[in-house]
């Protein structure tokens, strides 16, 4: 089987959410199983490789290709998939990648991806290889459909190709001004292009990626479904609902090899299900590490994420103050994002000494030590495709807390105190008072820590493996 990953995001080398985790795992699994995979990506200066192992690829280099009306030059470099043999192949062109992150806003993010698209498939061109499948991620990559139903139709080596357009998060669209469409090299093809878009003066890559893909697919069964509706649908629930049929939801794996208590080496002390006194040796050491007080029998609440409007933070603003001051319990969070949830919890910080830590920034390190020493993970998301960091906390017996929408309806099952099964807390309503009830069934049960540990097992025999979400993409692709 031959595959074609393009991708803007692949932890560690990019990584600025779950898109880079869940990008890479199934890379992994791929190549794991033998599939002749070529994988594309930018080559932000921002990129963690090591440079020392970045190789030219000989007969891509000097390459050009047309661009808001200007040969745009680019070379394509290689290196490994860290912990493998599999090459990623890097677009190499400064002018565009050469920025302070991954993501940029000087307005010329269109050309910077349009760039992914057309690098990955001139390159594939050069190197003979016509894909089974191009799989796409997100709406960076969401223009190679309609470039090879326009630009590259001609191209014979890429009759029986088929085109995969994962969506791992709808938000986020790639929208222009519809006059950028002639830059992109759509101007022959504007037909092509969704008219309401174009009559409302814009362009976007996400609304031709839904138009143009063979297929479609996103990152949960239960996101799939709710995309098709108003609420979730960003607008693009009527062309969502038009191409329902061939829309599948599978849900994320999880890279275990880099999220398991009993083998992470960023931990203070490895755990399992069948070991779990080191459990309560991360608590005392993330507590000391950031600087609250250990008592025994008080639990420690967990947040690791993106702060914005996505991940549900508001709830907290009427709940986890009054919980504080009503109950024993400690939080710890770790993000950055947008002002209104730092300065929240900088505020929640400096009212309960002694009782919430926050740690504003990305640090990965961290992000484990959290999951590891945390006795509960808080996630309480408006919306969430998929959702990783939930999977890592069932992983280390770190019970989530969240809503019931999207992928983490599909991954925690609420806990039963009557029977003991369940992996977490589950509510239903976005409003304070039903996190209220979830927050409080938590701390409840967490005082009768024979059940707990019940709960933690039952949490940490999950799985979500690559190699058993990753056959659902095989399966598609086959079926493709
Ligand atoms: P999303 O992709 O919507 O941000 P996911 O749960 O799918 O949510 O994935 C988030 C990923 O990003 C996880 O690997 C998580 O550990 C990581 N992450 C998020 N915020 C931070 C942060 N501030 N520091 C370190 N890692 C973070
Ligand atoms: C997006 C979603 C998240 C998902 C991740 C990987 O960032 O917000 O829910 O887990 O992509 O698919």
């Amino acid at each position: 089987m031959k595959i074609c990953m393009i991708c803007s995001e692949l932890s560690p080398i990019a990584k600025t959410g779950g898109l880079g985790d869940a990008v890479a795992g199934l890379a992994r699994f791929l190549a794991d199983q033998g599939v002749d995979l070529r994988i594309f990506m930018p080559f932000y200066s921002a990129a963690r490789v090591d440079r020392q192992a970045v190789m030219p690829v000989e007969f891509l280099q000097g390459l050009r290709t047309e661009l808001a009306g200007r040969a745009v030059e680019y070379d394509v470099y290689t290196t490994a998939l860290p912990g493998t043999s599999q090459p990623i192949h890097l677009i190499h062109c400064p002018k565009l990648y050469a920025r302070r992150g991954i993501y940029d806003d000087r307005g010329d993010e269109h050309l910077r991806f349009a760039l992914l698209a057309r690098g990955a498939i001139e390159s594939c061109q050069r190197m003979g290889f016509g894909p089974d499948v191009f799989h796409l991620n997100d709406w960076h990559t969401a223009l190679v459909p309609i470039y090879l139903r326009s630009l590259y139709g001609w191209d014979k080596l890429f009759a029986g190709s088929r085109t995969l357009l994962t969506i791992h998060n709808l938000a986020f669209q790639g929208v222009f001004p519809a006059r950028e469409v002639a830059a992109l090299g759509l101007g022959p093809v504007r037909s092509l292009l969704h008219q309401d878009d174009l009559a409302r003066g814009r362009v976007s890559f996400m609304t031709s990626g839904i138009l143009h893909a063979d297929h479609l697919s996103t990152v949960s069964p239960t996101y799939a479904r709710e995309i098709l509706t108003p609420d979730h649908g960003f607008g693009l629930d009527p062309l969502l609902r038009a191409r329902a049929d061939h829309l599948a939801g599978i849900v994320n794996g999880v890279d275990y090899g880099e999220w398991d208590p009993a083998s992470d080496r960023l931990i203070a002390r490895p755990y399992s299900a069948s070991e779990l006194g080191g459990k309560e040796v991360n608590k005392k050491a993330l507590l000391e590490e950031v600087g609250l007080p250990y008592e025994t029998g008080v639990p420690v609440l967990g947040v690791v994420s993106r702060l914005t409007a996505q991940k549900g933070f508001d709830l907290l603003f009427g709940t986890i103050p009054e919980l504080l001051s009503r109950r024993k319990a400690r939080i710890v969070i770790l993000g950055n994002g947008e002002a209104r949830f730092e300065e929240f919890f900088l505020r929640l910080q400096s009212v309960f000494p002694g009782r919430a830590h926050f740690h504003r920034g990305f640090d990965n390190p961290l992000a484990h030590r959290i999951q590891a020493g945390s006795d509960m993970f808080l996630m309480p998301s408006r919306y969430e495709p998929c959702g990783l960091t939930q999977l890592y906390s069932l992983r280390y017996g770190t019970a989530p807390i969240v809503r019931r929408t999207g992928g983490l309806a599909d991954t925690v099952e609420l806990y039963d105190s009557a029977t003991g099964s369940g992996t977490g807390f589950v509510f239903d309503h976005f409003e304070p008072d039903a996190l209220r009830w979830a927050l409080d069934y938590a701390l409840d049960s967490y005082t009768d820590q024979t059940r707990w540990l019940g709960l933690m097992r039952n949490a940490m025999a999950q799985d979500f493996s690559w190699e058993r979400q990753g056959r659902h993409y095989l399966d598609l692709y086959r079926r493709l």
